[in-house]
């Protein structure tokens, strides 16, 4: 069986917890009454089983699915010189996670038609940000994705209201329609509905997986296959971690993933209360975005959970480095540890060595870097930081698609770990009840009145 890429180093946490002591932890935490959490997962008996579509979703990917949206994505491109994502948490963040990971920081060819580029929107309700994205529609050809699991979300559906009328406006119902690709529910919610009636070619999302799980359905697939990206190395790679996972769970051992699971959850018993995601390279910066939402929603709840939160080093050793260091000791880190670049430059040799860089001449960047994480890495477990590594190779398609289903598995198990029902979000909805209140949203009519003397109250103060 080929084997994965992802290595666990748990070498710098070890000042904290013995690797030993977290397998038996880990098969402590895993184990649950006559079954193993395991079991929960994959015979679905948890909290929140309805909603694990995810687990055996990359093997079962229909290739008629993946080459509908290759060529789906194909035309797209041809005629865009622009690529709206509009969508927001889950129905965003993976996309975006796995195409800033993969594409150059700055792609010269990007922009024009054949190779456009992607921005996003609906995930904020700034008005200047739409006003900027509208003047930079203005003079392109574009074409966009509108995702919503549930079709009803504020922020994507007025995005989406003000994008559909400009591209009315500059196409033609006709053409626009051939611009405007929906993903949804089968039958639910507004976008689907208007789907329907536009006739919006449509992508479905499972109802069994939910959006911070569902980067490898057509909600992350499409846009990620728009960006130029292969889309079959990304589920390739989401299938070999599926199916070792699989295997170590059938065959009793503790997998790698469930290792981090439980050693997340043991220093969370010892109150290190903060997961920081680390990484040294700037691609990866929406990488750790899509893995904050992912952990924060899916664990906080019910007064528990581990803050996940994110730094990007070198800059960031700049910033928050002192605290992390020096600060309230209830950190640990996840150092995502990337073995080779993907180019090679060199420090060149300078005669008149006026800066003092000689003693590195001639090194590459990337050795410089890692050397930086090393030392940070000893110098934070010096500081009470226990640090974690996940070491991948290389950045590239097969390897995010591991690190997905890693992490999405992962999060699975700390869940159970932690006791709460990992697949729900009942605390989003409470702003959304106050700001449906206070714009006067109707069948919201007693608690406008009361958030409005609430707030009275509050301005007199
Ligand atoms: O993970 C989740 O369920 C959420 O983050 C959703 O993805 C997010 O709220 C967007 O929801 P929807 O796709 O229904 O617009």
């Amino acid at each position: 069986m080929e084997l994965s890429d992802i290595v666990l180093n748990l070498d710098h946490a070890k000042s904290f917890i013995e690797r030993l002591d977290i397998v038996k932890k880990g098969w402590e935490y895993v184990i649950r009454g006559s079954g193993t959490i395991y079991d929960t997962i994959y015979q679905k008996t948890g909290a929140g089983n309805d909603f694990l579509g995810w687990v055996d979703l990359p093997s079962e990917t229909e290739e008629a699915l993946l080459t509908d949206i290759e060529a789906t994505a194909a035309e797209l491109r041809r005629k865009s010189e622009v690529f709206v994502v509009v969508g927001i948490g889950g129905s965003y963040l993976g996309a975006r996670a796995v195409i800033e990971a993969l594409k150059p920081h700055f792609d010269t060819h990007n922009g024009a038609k054949g190779n456009p580029l992607i921005v996003y929107a609906g995930h904020n309700m700034s008005e200047d940000y739409l006003h900027d994205l509208i003047e930079l529609l203005d003079g392109k050809d574009y074409s966009m994705a509108v995702i919503s699991k549930s079709g009803t979300t504020t922020e994507p559906a007025i995005a989406f209201r003000i994008l559909k009328q400009h591209i009315v406006g500059k196409y033609g119902e006709q053409e626009a329609a051939t611009r405007i690709v929906a993903i949804t529910d089968k039958a639910k919610g507004a976008l689907k509905q208007l789907s329907n009636v536009k006739g919006y070619k449509t992508y479905i999302v499972p109802d069994d997986v939910g959006g911070r799980f569902s980067v490898l359905t057509p909600v992350g697939l499409l846009p990620i296959a728009v960006a130029g990206i292969n889309i079959r190395d990304l589920v390739g790679g989401a299938v070999l971690m599926e199916k070792e996972i699989k295997k170590f769970a059938k065959d009793g051992n503790v997998h790698e993933c469930a290792i981090y699971a439980a050693t997340r959850h043991f220093l969370y018993t010892q109150g290190k209360t903060t997961e920081i995601m680390v990484n040294y390279e700037p691609r990866l910066v929406y990488f750790s975005e899509w893995w904050k939402q992912l952990y924060g929603e899916s664990h906080g709840k019910n007064g528990k959970g581990i803050f996940p939160a994110s730094v990007t080093f070198s800059t960031d050793l700049h910033s928050m480095g002192q605290y992390i260091q020096d600060g309230m000791r209830n950190l640990f880190e996840t150092v995502i540890s990337v073995d080779q670049s993907n180019h090679e430059l060199r420090i060149p040799q300078e005669d008149e060595d006026l800066d003092q860089l000689n003693y590195i001449a001639g090194k590459r960047i990337s050795e410089v870097n890692h050397k930086a994480e090393l030392g940070t890495m000893i110098a934070h477990e010096d500081g009470g930081v226990p640090v974690m590594r996940l070491v991948i190779p290389e950045i590239s398609a097969h390897v995010m698609g591991q690190l997905i289903y890693f992490f999405e598995m992962a999060c699975a198990l700390s869940g159970y770990m932690l006791e709460v029902n990992p697949f729900d979000q009942p605390g989003v909805e409470a702003y959304k009840k106050n700001m449906f209140a206070l714009l006067g949203k109707k069948g919201f009519e007693e608690q406008t009145k009361e958030l409005e003397k609430r707030l009275e109250v509050r301005d007199k103060e």
